[in-house]
């Protein structure tokens, strides 16, 4: 028998994009006890058989396209600068767009910008070491991607300031408080555009070894990326290469400050790096959550979701499912890999194409700050983002550490 969704009596949880630390037991415990609850925006999913199967069925769509009107409410301003991106396409154009880019962004082409990681995260670290202590947000997270994406795009360092105020500003409109930000997301997206067009523009006249000389060459079988593809590919790359890094070592490094036996051990062995990233995003992701809406009447384990339901598969809560996981609340960053990958770069399709990059730059700076931050405690309180942010870390993280 199928159900509709609206007609069970499901569990109903204030849950929006990022599940608050206060709320993390409570969501666990009821993640064992349903795989479908109510939430505030949609159902959310809590276990990874069910994130998976949603997130790898093409008739489940991105959300993506429907932020600006969930999150902004009715705004004219946004619907109007909606464009379509890689992240929101589906079906053929998304298939088309994905092989076209796909080798501009593949492991060796991260593996060439590891030294310059290493030296990006080193100048940071140098700044702070004699010290012995920081914030770790604005002295080490929040640069640390720009001067990458940067190096990688082929942008003039000059303009490293204005791109960290873009990505933040633009992704605004992914947080539950759109609404009241429509001016400055709006701003932020008309002066990236700009910009991007002026690079792309740039390297038609002057090509060079970097990710948009690349884009532009891109072909496959006669078929190339258009002006506004091109424009779209490289703000998807400022957009999603920027915050979900900084946040992300942000939460990897306030997890081991809450564990000292694994940053010792990761600072004494640096090739515990891989799997040290896959066990931090694991137990720690910064991307908690995604959302997808149903393009058409779906069934699924006995439940009917009508055309438009939208679901929020809960990354964070999948990567504790303790029938892939073992003792899936242990941090341990000698953890043998489970044979199923860890959720916070999603799965399916949109699959987190900048995967390759956001590994490289985690696995280069974690062993660095281990070595450089000895003895590492949190020196003060902790501020967290709220839960209404798609991208979730600390905004401000003090820590002390032997100076050196
Ligand atoms: C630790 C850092 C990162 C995390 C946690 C992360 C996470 C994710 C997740 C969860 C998705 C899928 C979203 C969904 O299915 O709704 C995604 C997609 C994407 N990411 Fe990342 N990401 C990271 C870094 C990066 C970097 C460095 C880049 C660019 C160089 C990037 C570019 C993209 C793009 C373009 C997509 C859309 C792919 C598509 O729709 O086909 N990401 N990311």
């Amino acid at each position: 028998m199928v159900t509709p969704v609206n007609e069970l009596d499901l569990p109903e949880v204030d849950f929006s994009f990022a599940d608050a630390p206060e709320q993390r037991d409570r969501l666990t415990k009821l993640a064992s006890e349903h795989w479908l609850v109510r939430g505030a925006l949609g159902y959310p999913i809590f276990r990874y058989e069910d994130c998976v199967a949603i997130l790898r069925d093409k008739r489940w769509h991105s959300a993506a396209s429907l932020a600006a009107d969930l999150m902004g409410g009715s705004d004219p301003r946004l619907r109007e600068r909606r464009r379509e991106s890689i992240l929101s396409a589906e079906g053929d154009v998304h298939t088309r767009l994905r092989r076209l880019v796909a080798p501009s962004f593949s492991p060796r082409s991260a593996d060439a910008l590891r030294p310059f990681m290493r030296e990006v995260v080193t100048g940071l670290v140098d700044r702070v070491a004699p010290s012995g202590r920081c914030d770790l947000v604005a002295d080490v997270c929040d640069p640390y991607p720009i001067p990458i994406i940067c190096e990688l795009l082929g942008a003039p360092k000059d303009d490293w300031e204005l791109f960290s105020r873009w990505a933040e500003d633009v992704l605004r409109v992914f947080n539950a408080t759109a609404a009241d930000e429509v001016d400055r997301i709006v701003q932020a997206q008309i002066e990236l555009e700009e910009y991007t067009r002026g690079l792309i523009a740039d390297r038609r006249n002057k090509p060079a070894d970097d990710l948009i000389t690349s884009l532009i060459a891109a072909e496959e079988a006669g078929d190339k990326l258009n002006e506004d593809e091109l424009v779209m590919m490289v703000q998807a790359v400022i957009v999603g290469g920027t915050d979900t890094t900084r946040n992300q070592l942000g939460c990897s490094v306030a997890l081991f400050a809450d564990h000292p036996d694994q940053w010792q051990l990761l600072a004494d062995r640096p090739e515990l790096a891989p799997r040290a990233v896959e066990e931090t995003m694991r137990h720690f992701g910064a991307v908690r959550a995604t959302g997808r809406f149903a393009s058409e009447d779906i069934e699924y384990k006995g439940v009917l979701f009508p055309k438009g339901t939208l679901v929020m598969p809960s990354l964070a809560l999948a990567n504790r499912d303790s029938s892939v996981f073992a003792e899936p609340d242990r941090f341990d960053i000698t953890r043998e890999p489970s044979g199923q990958p860890q959720m916070t770069f999603g799965s399916g399709i949109h699959y987190c194409l900048g995967a390759a990059l956001a590994r490289a730059e985690q696995q280069e700076a974690l062993p660095i700050l281990a070595r450089r931050m000895p003895n590492l405690r949190v020196d003060g309180d902790i501020t967290w983002k709220p839960s209404t942010v798609a991208i979730f870390g600390p905004e401000k993280l003090p820590l002390r550490f032997d100076p050196n």
